[in-house]
This record gives C-alpha cells, sequence and structure tokens, in this order.
C-alpha cells in the first residue's frame, strides 16, 4: 500500500518535474523523534521538576537578568527576537561570541543538558552583518523549485552554524489568503499546493536529513495555525485593550475545519515528514479561541492527528494572550498541549507559577513529562546530547559566511523569483550595447528597501542596512558606470536609450506591515511618468512584499517585473533584465487591480489584473 510518505515524495517529484526540474526531490528520512524515547526517560528520571520546568522556560537573552540565572533556573533554550542583538555590535563574531556565553555557560549545570538557541533566520541569517540574505519566501514562491529552495535553506543553515545558533524559527508556512496583511512576503504562497512543496523543501535544506548534522539546524515550522486567513478588521488591538485594532495580524481565522486543513495546514504534514523538530503555534485565533491555548489544535489535530512527535514552541508573549491571569493562560497553554513558552521577559515568574500549577494538581505532572520528553527527543536527534560533540560555535565556518559561493545560490534565487508581468515591444531583454541607461526611482540604490523586513533590524531598515548588490550597482557592472546615469527623481533622461525605475514599498514586519491602501506612493509614479515623459522605453522594478496597485503606471511603463523583496544580491535582478537568465518566475499570489473592494482573493470584491501563475519570458 501507498504510504502517505511515498505519496508525498511522488508528488514531490511529479511536482519537481512539473516544473521542469528534473532532479528528483530527495527523499529525507523522517525523524521519527520516539526513537529515542529510551534515553529520555533515563534522562528524564535523573529530573528534579524544576529542572524540567527549566527546560520548557524559553527567556529572549536580552531579558536574561544575569548568567547564572542560566543555572538557578536551568533554562533549556535562549531565542534573540527583532532587534535582540549583541551589545557589541551585528557583526558575526558578537553573534558567535554571544551564543557561545550563553552555550558555555549551560553546559555548567548539574546535568549539562546544551541550549537550542533560537532566532529567526527566515531568508538567511538576516541578523548579522555580512550575511547572505535570500529573496522572501513570497519570492521563493514564484520559482516553485523545492531543490532551489532547499539550496537556500542549506546555506542559511550553515551561515546560522556559523554563529553557533542551532534553531531557526523557519520555514513560516503561512498561506496568505488577504495580501492586506504585513505577513504576506513571508508566504511561499496563497496556494496550498505551493506552500505544501516549497516548506518541506525548506526544512529539509534547513535540518539536512538529519539533525545530528553539524551544518544542521533545528526547523520551526510557523504560524500553527490559519495566521494566513484572518479576518479583515479582526487584528490586534494597537496596544492593551485599545479599541483601535491592527486590520489583520493576530485577527481571527473564522474558516470551518475542512477548510482550514485544506488550506492553512497544507504545509504541516509534508514538513512533519520531512523531520521537521519544532512547530510554533501562531497569535491568531480560530472561530474566536486563541491558537495558543487550543487543545483541539495543538494535541487533537496536531500532535495526534498528524503525529508530530517534535515540540511546540509558543509565540514571542503569545500565552500572554489568552484569557485570565497569567497563572491561568500557562494552565491554559500547557495543557492544551504547548511544550515550551517564548516568555520571553518575565521567565522568573512564568517558571514559579508553572511550578505552582505542578504542585497544585492543575498542569498533571505527565503533562511536564511529556512536554520536556519532547524537548529532549529533539535534542538527542540534534546530537546535542552526545558529549563528544561540543555545542559551541565552530568558528571555522566563518570563513564562508556571506561567501561568494554563498552568494551565487541566493543570486539564482533571485533569478528565478523575478515575474515579468509586461513586456510591450520587446523591451525586455535590454541591449548590453544600450549606449546610456537612466536608472531612477527611490529603490534603485537602497539595499534596505531591496531586503524588506527582519534585515539587522525587526523592521528592516530602508538605507545601507547590510552589504550587498543594489540594482543600479548591478546595472553599472553590466554596461558600465560611465554608461548609467543615476537619478532617483528621473530627472536627466534626455540621451538615454531605456529607463529603468525601481520603486516598491519601504521595510516593514508583522502589524507594522498590514496596510488598507495598497496604491503605489506618489514618489513612485511621479519617476515613472518623468521617464515616460522623456519618450524612452520604460522598464519599472517594483519591490514590494506583495502585489500592490499599479495601476496609474501600468500604460505608462513599457515592461513591468515583480521583484519582490530579492535580498542582497541584486546582480539576479540584472540578470533578467538584460537577458542573461530569460525568466522563469510565475505570481505566485494573484495581482488585484485598483477598482478592487476587496483583496481577499475568495472575496466577490477582488478584481484580478494579472492572475496566479503569470509570468513572461524572453
Ligand atoms: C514574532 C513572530 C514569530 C517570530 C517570533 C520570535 O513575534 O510572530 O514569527 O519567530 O516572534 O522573534
Amino acid at each position: 500500500m501507498d504510504t502517505p510518505r511515498r505519496q508525498f515524495l511522488a508528488s514531490l517529484t511529479l511536482l519537481g518535474a512539473g516544473m521542469g526540474k528534473a532532479k528528483a526531490f530527495a527523499a529525507a528520512k523522517p525523524h521519527h523523534f520516539s526513537k529515542y524515547d529510551p534515553q529520555v526517560r533515563r534522562l528524564l528520571s535523573q529530573m528534579t521538576l524544576d529542572e524540567k520546568i527549566g527546560q520548557m522556560t524559553q527567556p529572549d537573552q536580552q531579558y536574561l537578568q544575569n548568567l547564572d540565572d542560566l543555572e538557578k533556573y536551568h533554562i533549556g533554550s535562549l531565542l534573540s527576537g527583532g532587534d535582540s542583538d549583541p551589545k557589541s555590535g551585528n557583526d558575526l563574531v558578537s553573534w558567535t561570541d554571544l551564543y557561545d556565553g550563553y552555550q558555555a555557560r549551560a553546559l555548567k549545570t548539574r546535568l549539562r543538558i546544551p541550549l537550542v538557541y533560537g532566532v529567526d533566520a527566515v531568508y538567511g541569517h538576516n541578523n548579522v552583518l555580512g550575511a547572505t540574505i535570500f529573496p522572501h519566501n513570497i519570492g521563493l514562491g514564484c520559482t516553485r523549485d523545492p531543490k532551489l529552495v532547499e539550496s537556500a535553506a542549506r546555506v542559511t543553515s550553515e551561515e546560522v552554524r556559523a554563529t553557533g545558533m542551532n534553531w531557526a524559527f523557519s520555514p513560516c508556512v503561512t498561506v496568505p489568503q488577504d495580501i492586506r496583511w504585513g505577513r504576506t512576503y513571508e508566504g511561499f504562497s496563497e496556494s496550498p499546493d505551493v506552500v505544501k512543496i516549497l516548506g518541506p523543501a525548506a526544512v529539509h535544506g534547513l535540518q539536512r536529513g538529519s539533525l545530528d548534522n553539524p551544518l544542521a539546524v533545528l526547523a520551526c515550522v510557523k504560524h500553527f495555525a490559519g495566521d494566513g486567513g484572518t479576518t479583515f478588521g479582526s487584528g490586534m488591538p494597537k496596544s492593551n485593550n485599545s479599541p483601535d485594532r491592527y486590520p489583520l495580524d493576530q485577527g481571527d481565522t473564522r474558516v470551518d475545519e475542512a477548510t482550514m486543513r485544506l488550506i492553512h495546514l497544507a504545509g504541516y504534514g509534508p514538513s512533519i515528514e520531512m523531520g521537521a523538530g519544532s512547530i510554533m503555534p501562531s497569535y491568531n485565533s480560530w472561530n474566536g479561541e486563541k491558537c495558543s491555548g487550543s487543545h483541539k489544535l495543538l494535541t487533537d489535530i496536531l500532535k495526534n492527528g498528524l503525529g508530530f512527535e517534535g515540540f511546540l514552541i509558543s509565540d514571542y508573549a503569545a500565552v500572554n494572550q489568552l484569557p485570565g491571569d497569567y497563572k491561568q493562560q500557562i494552565a491554559q497553554s500547557i495543557n492544551a498541549g504547548m511544550d515550551m513558552v517564548m516568555v520571553p521577559e518575565h521567565y522568573v515568574e512564568f517558571f514559579n507559577n508553572l511550578k505552582t500549577l505542578v504542585d497544585e494538581g492543575k498542569v498533571p505532572l505527565s503533562r511536564i513529562d511529556d512536554a520536556v520528553s519532547r524537548i529532549l527527543r529533539v535534542k538527542f536527534a540534534m546530537g546535542l546530547m552526545n558529549a563528544a560533540h561540543s555545542p559551541l560555535a565552530d568558528r571555522t565556518l566563518h570563513k564562508s559566511f556571506g561567501s561568494a559561493e554563498h552568494r551565487a545560490v541566493a543570486r539564482q534565487c533571485v533569478r528565478q523569483s523575478m515575474v515579468v508581468l509586461k513586456n510591450d515591444n520587446h523591451t525586455l531583454p535590454i541591449s548590453r550595447a544600450a549606449s546610456r541607461i537612466l536608472v531612477a526611482g527611490r529603490s534603485a540604490h537602497n539595499i534596505g528597501n531591496q531586503c524588506g523586513g527582519w534585515t539587522i533590524r525587526w523592521q528592516g531598515q530602508t538605507g545601507d542596512v547590510i552589504e550587498g548588490t543594489t540594482v543600479l550597482a548591478a546595472i553599472r557592472k553590466v554596461v558600465g558606470q560611465d554608461r548609467v546615469t543615476h537619478a532617483p527623481d528621473a530627472s536627466g533622461a534626455a540621451g538615454v536609450s531605456v529607463a529603468v525605475v525601481v520603486i516598491g514599498e519601504t521595510p516593514y514586519a508583522e502589524f507594522m506591515g498590514d496596510r488598507t491602501d495598497l496604491h503605489l506612493a506618489a514618489e513612485d509614479i511621479a519617476a515613472v511618468d518623468a521617464a515616460k515623459s522623456a519618450g524612452i522605453p520604460v522598464v519599472v522594478v517594483i519591490l514590494s512584499g506583495r502585489p500592490v496597485i499599479i495601476d496609474k503606471i501600468l500604460p505608462k511603463a513599457d515592461a513591468i517585473v515583480a521583484a519582490f523583496l530579492p535580498g542582497t544580491e541584486g546582480d539576479g535582478v540584472a540578470d533578467v533584465l538584460f537577458g542573461t537568465y530569460k525568466p522563469t518566475g510565475k505570481l505566485s499570489y494573484t495581482w488585484p487591480s485598483g477598482d478592487s473592494t476587496s483583496f481577499n482573493r475568495s472575496d466577490p470584491g477582488y478584481k484580478t489584473l494579472f492572475k496566479f501563475g503569470h509570468g513572461l519570458t524572453y
């Protein structure tokens, strides 16, 4: 009989072939983490209740009151959330020293159980200066190429391990349905059929088929579940008890179970099959119940139904959003099936509350033992419990950090993620013999806009946030500095043979990216107008975290390329503009027209400008 795993892997191969990727997708042996239970049981039998609760407690390192608290509270994990950076700076050595400092202290505790240290390495090790930054998932979704996505994740895992860190809160397998959501770009696609292939590919790349590989990083599939399906207007309050809400983020996903399974759970089964060791329950609610406190979701559907044997890590202070006081919130979430809590600040209060709950019988010791067993299973699978393997950073990996080889992988990802929306009169590819090229637009020479949210800063940062190649620099490398005129406002267009106008969004992350208006900025429209008024062919390149309303520039642009958020390797954009790489990208989201009255693709008010799967080539 064909097992689900064989069916899944067969679908991967077919999809790979169907997408012109002849190579079958390498099958991974799924991690049945329960195979470590004999060792886990032996260790668990030696542990005190305090030591067990410490394994379930994850502070953010910036809130650790002192290093000895790692021993005092038997802490099993730390994270660096957004902007939780080394005090000495965001360089590679500072990050590595930060990690080694904590891990070395953890190894001095009674049981010497190493930390799992989590970071949001969601498209490269994006907290660290000099890292290779890949296209955000929305761009990778346009490649439809699981092998490429796996390669990107492999480079990411190597660069994460260069800092010693061993856990990435990635991949996000959200299936966004309303592009006004600030996290649309973290999703591969609006289509579950794309997400269920690319999500496990990213897991495979990060975990490298075997978690004890010294270059492997524990994946964390997120956010479970329905994060991309919230109802417009149901988003989180803008501040404590505020009547004002963000439109979508952390809102309420009002769908029946069949729809939840068909769309929003699509990436989880295949990722579990691929061996994902951790899953992050989501901030949002499902029909009014917070995911972080839902026994039906976390235990019935995920652990029992999908057979997940790893552990669940809460989102950042997500437990605090449950009803009741903190003690009641902890009880509900742990009893629902949460295994580790990203506290992240008041870890002493969390520790003491959970201990009291066990003493009072409100959280059964059996639930504690199950949670800790799941965490320890994964630590054994990671090789962390093998005294022969030091969990401290392997600094020989520093020499490949941000290397030309790594950047070449990212450049290929950029090439394949470009989607040519329009190309009248064969404007593209641009001739290398073009006499003079005007490069305009506020994002032409802006690596921060090119990378988007989560680069160095949680919210990202416009401007020179990280070293990389901007679109302008890439074009200059192709045709020579002296044949390129750079003017953000497109002035000085006289005498040029073609204009490339790079426009789009400025960086944002999470709820800060929720929008009600998706129109282009006036500055961007003005730059396209100015280029067009010069009477020359105009190529528009859009850097954005989602489809945006382009009706006003559509008739003025002879060619339009959706580049989404390509990351540091702008050469990949130039490769498509000049035809070094013939475009293969296909839209992973439907692209709306400006007369839409809704931007949720299942709403009747959604009007399509370019359909899902659209993409021209030369
Ligand atoms: C954030 C995000 C989640 C991230 C976590 C840690 O709020 O929701 O995706 O992994 O906190 O930074």
